[in-house]
C-alpha cells in the first residue's frame, strides 16, 4: 500500500520513468515460483576432517583483509544427471578443485553464489542471518544460469555443520565475522552453448573484518552514466559471477579519480541503481517536507538484497518516516542536494552492512551527502547497530538463528 501511494505520487510529479524497466517488473514476478526437481540431503553428508598438518594458522581478527583466508574445511556436493541428480554432501579439508579445461563454467561464466555471515554471540553463539533468503535467491540464480535447483533448507543445514566444524575461525569480535560463500558452477566439459548435466554446488569460508580498506567513514562515489551494470531482461536481480567481473575496471577507474566506490546508473534517466555491491538508499525530506527512506524499486535491475529487504522491513516497524521503493534519477538527487533537502545516502549489503555516502562525481560536478554530519543519529548508524545487535545476539530476534539449531 505505502508502495502504490509513494509510486503513483512520483509518477503524477515525473514523466520521465523508463517505460521498458517498469514493464518488466511484470515478466520478473513470472519467475517467482521455484520448482526443484530433486535435491541433496543433510542426513547424507558425509566429513573428512582435516589433519593436523593440514590446519591453517588463524590470522590476526585486527589485519582481517576481505576474502583473504580461508578456513580448514569445505562443502562439496556433485550434480550428475547420468547418475540421478545431486549426489552426497561431503565435506572435507580445504583444498584446490581440479576441473576440466572444457568446463562450461571456464566459457561462459555459468556461476552463481551467495555472500552470507556467521556471527559469534556476546553470548558465545554463533548465528547466521535469514539464511532462508539467500537460498531462495541462489535458487532463482541456479534457474537463471540453467543449473540444478535443491532443497535450501538442506544446506543451510550441511553450511551450519561446516560452520560447527570451522567454528573457531568465526572471530572473537564483533567488528569482525565468518562470510560465508555457496558457489555454484556447471562443470560438464563441453564447449556447446547449453544446459549443464553437471555442476558442483561447494561451500568456503572466510573470517572478515571490515570490507573497505579505507580509513574515511564515507565513500566517494563516481556516477558515470556511460557505464552500466544491469538492463531489463538481463540478469542483474540474480547472484551471478558474470554481473561483478565487469565491474572492476570502472572501480580500477573510480580509484584513479581518488573515488572509492561506483554509483551505477540506468538509462536515459541516470537513474541510480546500485552502489559498488550494494543496494543504494536515500534518505531526504520529500516534497511535503516529510522525512523519507527511499530505493530502488525490484524491478529487474536491483539485486533483491536481504540487507535491503531487512532495513525496509525494520523501517516499516519503526513507523518513523516514510518509505519509498521508487525509481531515482541523478536530476532528482541534483535537484535535492542544492536545496539541501538529501539528508542521508548509504549502501547496504551483507559484504559492506551499512556504508554512508559523502560525495558523488557525476558529470563533472561533485555533489556533497551530508550523510555523517547532518544529524548527531543518523538513520544509517540506526540502522547499523540495529541490524548488528541482531546479528550478534545482543537483542534476541527470530532472523538471527544459532547453527547449533540447525545442525
Ligand atoms: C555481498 O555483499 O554479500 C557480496 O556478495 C559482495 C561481494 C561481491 C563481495
Amino acid at each position: 500500500m505505502v508502495q502504490l501511494t509513494c509510486l503513483s505520487r512520483l509518477l503524477l510529479r515525473r514523466k520521465f520513468l523508463s517505460r521498458s524497466v517498469v514493464s518488466y517488473q511484470n515478466i520478473n514476478a513470472a519467475q517467482y515460483a521455484i520448482k526443484i526437481q530433486t535435491t541433496f540431503k543433510f542426513s547424507d553428508l558425509g566429513v573428512q576432517f582435516a589433519s593436523p598438518d593440514q590446519l591453517q594458522p588463524k590470522p590476526d581478527v585486527n589485519a582481517l583483509q576481505f576474502g583473504k583466508h580461508f578456513t580448514d574445511h569445505m562443502l562439496k556436493i556433485y550434480y550428475h544427471e547420468s547418475l540421478g541428480g545431486w549426489q552426497k554432501p561431503q565435506i572435507t579439508p580445504m583444498e584446490n578443485i581440479a576441473l576440466h579445461p572444457g568446463a562450461k563454467v571456464l566459457h561462459y561464466a555459468v556461476e552463481l553464489f551467495e555472500g552470507m555471515k556467521a556471527y559469534r554471540g556476546t553470548d558465545g553463539k554463533i548465528r547466521i542471518f535469514r539464511p532462508d533468503l539467500n537460498m531462495d535467491r541462489m535458487n532463482r540464480s541456479a534457474i537463471r544460469l540453467g543449473l540444478p535447483t535443491f532443497n535450501g533448507t538442506e544446506l543451510i543445514k550441511c553450511m551450519c555443520r561446516l560452520v560447527s566444524i570451522d567454528r573457531e575461525w568465526v572471530p572473537h569480535s564483533e567488528a569482525s565475522s565468518l562470510y560465508i560463500r555457496p558457489t555454484l558452477i556447471g562443470i560438464d566439459p563441453s564447449l556447446g552453448v547449453a544446459a549443464c548435466d553437471s555442476a558442483m554446488l561447494y561451500v568456503i569460508l572466510c573470517p572478515v573484518g571490515s570490507y573497505f580498506d579505507t580509513k574515511s567513514k564515507a565513500i566517494s562515489l563516481l556516477a558515470d552514466p556511460q557505464y552500466t551494470r544491469a538492463w531489463p531482461g538481463g540478469c542483474g536481480d540474480k547472484k551471478l559471477g558474470s554481473n561483478y567481473g565487469p565491474t572492476i575496471a570502472v572501480q580500477q577507474e573510480a580509484s584513479q579519480q581518488g573515488l572509492q566506490q561506483v554509483l551505477w546508473l540506468y538509462g536515459e534517466d541516470h537513474l541510480l541503481t546500485e552502489v559498488g555491491t550494494m543496494n543504494i538508499f536515500m534518505f531526504y525530506i520529500n516534497d511535503r517536507g516529510e522525512q523519507e527512506l527511499v530505493t530502488p524499486p525490484l524491478d529487474g535491475l536491483i539485486l533483491p538484497g536481504i540487507t535491503r529487504q531487512s532495513i525496509l522491513e525494520i523501517s516499516k516497524e519503526w513507523n518513523d518516516f516514510k518509505i519509498c521503493e521508487r525509481h531515482i534519477t541523478m536530476k532528482e538527487v541534483i535537484e535535492l542536494t542544492s536545496e539541501n533537502r538529501v539528508l542521508e545516502m548509504f549502501g547496504a549489503g551483507t559484504a559492506c552492512v551499512v556504508s554512508p555516502v559523502g560525495s558523488i562525481s557525476y558529470l563533472g560536478q561533485t555533489l556533497q551527502i551530508p550523510t555523517t554530519e547532518w544529524s548527531t543519529e543518523p538513520l544509517y548508524g540506526r540502522v547499523l547497530r540495529t541490524l548488528t545487535d541482531i546479528q550478534y545476539g545482543r537483542v534476541p530476534h527470530p532472523w538471527a538463528v544459532p547453527i547449533d539449531d540447525y545442525a
